[in-house]
């Protein structure tokens, strides 16, 4: 028997459910073929890096059915890379090191004639760099954050937007009972994609969002005007990344080694604190949803998406499309040169009609 060409598929940075999805096309789309086979690198790259390497056979057996777990059955991480390995000084700090000389070197050994990576803005960059060092990669963007410019959507955010949709409406029946004010929390870093759509969607009061700072009298004002409209509680839904009128986004200092992105996460209590301080009585709690937004099933739209995603990316294999990432631009599939992938950020327009639904349903976005 011929011997197949290999496709080595890897998951970094965060997790995000869809992922298995991906995997899953991917495998089954070569499965189409006679001459491809298909294996992975756990934790990104470093399966290929570590001694003894980390990389499994991914056939349709090894894949059947995941299409509907969350995370990543390859495994991910979003510390360190080829081109910053975390190492050890003498001093006992931490450096990094270039190992993507060595990594082409070892792709080369395993009979890799092509890599699929599946992750957000910081792992596009990395092929990027691969693609200009002669690597044939293709990519595969995913983050629940949605704020990849190039694409209309990633597969996550549906589900983290759903998952945060549900916690409003759960949120709502407490708040009811005891007239109060809740504050909700949803991730994004410095987009406010997921806070406006829950907010939409579980109709709430107040969303504040990173691309519209807002100003704390301004939102106790909306507060106070639904308290005297008779609705007796309240519902205000924070973005991770939120800032006030002139002030900063709340984030803690990167401690993890290899792990150079600040932590955003737990600005909602500040934010309740602002409240109290400029005289809000209301009764309120906090609820910070974090990683339940990353866990679990990915909703159908995700799987579909994902599904679309990955059978994309082996095409694009098979028409040695090197150096794009695929996109979704409705309602096709498409790709794009990673160079214009990673060049901005989506963040929400103040002019966009998402905005414009948001006022016309009442909700106060604090300015
Ligand atoms: O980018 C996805 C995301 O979930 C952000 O919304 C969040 O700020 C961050 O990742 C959390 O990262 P970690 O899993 O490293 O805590």
């Amino acid at each position: 028997m011929a011997k197949k060409k290999r496709v080595l598929v890897l998951t970094g940075g965060g997790d995000c459910p869809g992922l298995n999805a991906v995997i899953r096309a991917i495998v089954k789309r070569a499965a189409q073929t006679d001459d491809w086979e298909v294996i992975g690198s756990m934790q990104s790259f470093d399966g290929v890096l570590n001694e003894p390497t980390e990389i499994v056979v991914l056939d349709e057996k090894k894949v059947d059915g995941i299409h509907f777990r969350g995370g990543t059955i390859l495994g991910t991480t979003t510390k360190g890379g080829p081109f910053a390995w975390p190492v050890k000084n003498k001093d006992g700090s931490w450096g990094s090191a270039d190992r993507s000389e060595e990594l082409l070197r070892k792709l080369q050994f395993l009979g890799v004639e092509a890599v699929i990576n599946i992750g957000g803005d910081g792992s596009q960059k990395i092929s990027q760099r691969l693609f200009e060092l002669g690597l044939n990669v293709i990519g595969v963007p995913k983050t629940i954050d949605n704020d990849l410019s190039s694409t209309d959507y990633t597969f996550g955010f549906q589900t983290a937007v759903q998952i945060a949709t549900e916690s409003v409406d759960k949120l709502a029946t407490t708040a009811a009972s005891h007239s109060r004010v809740m504050i909700m929390e949803v991730m994004g870093r410095e987009a406010g994609w997921i806070a406006l759509h829950a907010a939409i969607a579980g109709g709430a009061d107040v969303c504040v969002i990173p691309e519209i700072p807002y100003e704390i009298a301004k939102v106790i004002a909306h507060l106070r005007k639904r308290y005297q409209e008779g609705r007796g509680y309240a519902i205000v839904v924070v973005a991770e990344g939120a800032m006030p009128k002139g002030g900063f986004v709340y984030a803690h200092e990167a401690t993890e080694i290899g792990n150079a992105n600040k932590r955003l996460g737990g600005v909602a209590f500040q934010f309740e604190q602002s409240l109290k301080e400029a005289g809000m009585s209301f009764d309120s709690r906090v609820t910070v949803l974090g990683h339940l937004q990353r866990g679990g099933v990915p909703i159908a739209y995700d799987r579909v998406l994902a599904s679309q995603f990955g059978v994309k990316a082996f095409e694009l294999v098979l028409d040695k499309k090197f150096g794009e990432m695929v996109a979704y631009r409705h309602p096709n599939v498409i790709s794009v040169p990673f160079l214009e992938a990673i060049e901005k950020y989506n963040y929400i327009s103040k002019d966009s009609d998402l905005i414009r639904t948001a006022r016309g349903l009442d909700i106060s976005l604090g300015d």
